[in-house]
């Protein structure tokens, strides 16, 4: 099999090494890669959202199936474009790709398969927007319709917080058409857990469940993030329950109204009080917690992927270990505002030669031969181990080996969020 994977984070390139394992592979591309996957693959300076010159290439390399990380190029039509060059792509086609591409799509379509979730309108109208924020009071979350890069969504605890994000947002257009509509929410409390599942359009499979950590400071403080640490599997969660409310039905009315949905899975939940409801639907795995999860992963993911793109994951059973696993982010100076690029990493192979940890590259780049810090997210480190006690204590074990005196990440990845926040 030869194989591409689009991206350039520590997600892909855990996506990587875990492909990278599978004797079914010859060859393994990534575009556009980082240093990270260089080492295990062949990196192709092609961007992410080019799916022209993705196409091109997949068709004249002869790839047999792509595997793309972000969801920019699904939403973009990235597999209905592969399919049109007879080219297997493991994630959903633009239409099934609005249940992120759209907030107020995935919001109806929960309403329509009664998939619990929190109170909601939609607005195109900011004026209306607004008068509904005044009636409903704090607190009280405003989203941007469309994609935002994870910065279109405001839990407001004020009323002026709310009305300073609806003008953000549909206004300035902080993040362009993704702001023509905005959905306001009933503000929910609890537990979060990300719950992710490989279908393929009738079927699913359990990927795993994991924790992320969003907030950028030790406790849940400061401001949020693409995520800065995650933990699989989470202690108490019913993943079977959470299946059959939060998978299958989506994958039932998206078969009905004729926009099956093939690739990974992910449902964002809050553990209420009146039980889980859904936050929002990716359509690709969560970065770092795909770098949590497929360390934890016996079976081979290839095949797996395959068997979903083809409608015969009925008859896939994956494996799992019984490790837990913590996924640590070092991030710049800087982020998530304005992180410093430039910054020498060092040599990281003390780190990884920890037993039981894996380094993942993100924000990288080699210059002169040293590795410097080129993003936010720079490094995802992960530990294994017998509990998530054991998991971190690898992982910060190799956390405190990797050279690079800029990076800073959080101390608290790991425990759970009822426990005290002791490094
Ligand atoms: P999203 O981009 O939809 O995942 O939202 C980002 C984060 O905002 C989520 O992970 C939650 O922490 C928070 N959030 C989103 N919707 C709600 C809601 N209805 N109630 C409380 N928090 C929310
Ligand atoms: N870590 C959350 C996400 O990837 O959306």
């Amino acid at each position: 099999m030869r194989v591409l994977v689009i991206g350039s984070g520590g997600r892909e390139h855990a996506l990587s090494w875990a492909l990278s394992a599978s004797p079914l592979l010859t060859k393994l591309w990534v575009a556009p890669g980082n240093p990270g996957t260089a080492l295990i693959a062949e990196n192709v300076a092609i961007s992410a959202i080019h799916i022209e010159r993705l196409v091109q290439f997949a068709r004249e390399n002869e790839v047999d199936l792509v595997v793309p990380g972000p969801e920019g190029p699904l939403v973009a039509g990235l597999t209905d474009a592969m399919a049109e060059a007879g080219i297997f792509c493991i994630g959903p086609t633009a239409a099934a790709a609005r249940l992120e591409g759209s907030k107020a799509f995935a919001k109806q379509l929960c309403d329509d398969a009664a998939i619990p979730t929190a109170l909601w309108e939609q607005f195109t109208d900011a004026e209306e927007a607004r008068d509904f924020i005044r009636r409903r009071g704090a607190p009280v979350v405003v989203k941007a319709d469309g994609l935002a890069s994870g910065k279109g969504v405001v839990v407001a605890s004020t009323v002026e917080e709310a009305e300073a994000a609806l003008d953000a947002i549909m206004r300035d257009r902080a993040f362009g058409d993704s702001g023509a509509a905005v959905v306001i929410e009933e503000c929910l409390a609890g537990e979060e857990v990300s719950l992710f599942a490989l279908c393929d359009g009738t079927d699913a499979v359990f990927l795993g469940a994991a924790q992320d950590h969003k907030r950028l400071g030790d406790g849940d403080t400061g401001p949020n993030t693409g995520g800065m640490g995650a933990l699989s599997p989470v202690p108490g969660f019913d993943a079977a329950a959470a299946m059959d409310g939060f998978i299958r039905p989506v994958l039932a009315e998206m078969a009905r109204r004729g926009t099956p949905f093939h690739g990974v899975l992910f449902a964002g939940l809050m553990l209420t009080a009146d039980g889980a409801k859904l936050i929002e639907y990716n359509v690709r795995f969560g970065d770092p917690e795909c770098q949590a999860l497929l360390p934890r992963l016996r079976s081979d993911l290839l095949p797996a992927l395959l068997a979903a793109c083809d409608g015969e994951l009925g008859r896939f059973d994956l494996r799992w270990t019984d490790n837990a696993s913590v996924a640590v982010v070092m991030a710049a100076p800087g982020y998530p505002a304005a992180p410093e690029p430039g910054s020498d990493i060092g040599d990281l192979s003390a780190a990884a030669a920890v037993p039981s940890a894996l380094v993942f590259q993100a924000g990288t780049r080699v210059e002169g031969g040293r590795l410097l810090a080129d993003g936010g997210r720079v490094l995802t480190i992960c530990g294994t181990g017998a509990d998530l006690a054991a998991a971190r204590a690898v992982a910060y074990e190799a956390v405190g080996q990797v050279p690079w005196q800029e990076g800073f990440y959080r101390r608290d990845i790991g425990l759970r969020p009822s426990s005290p926040a002791t490094p």
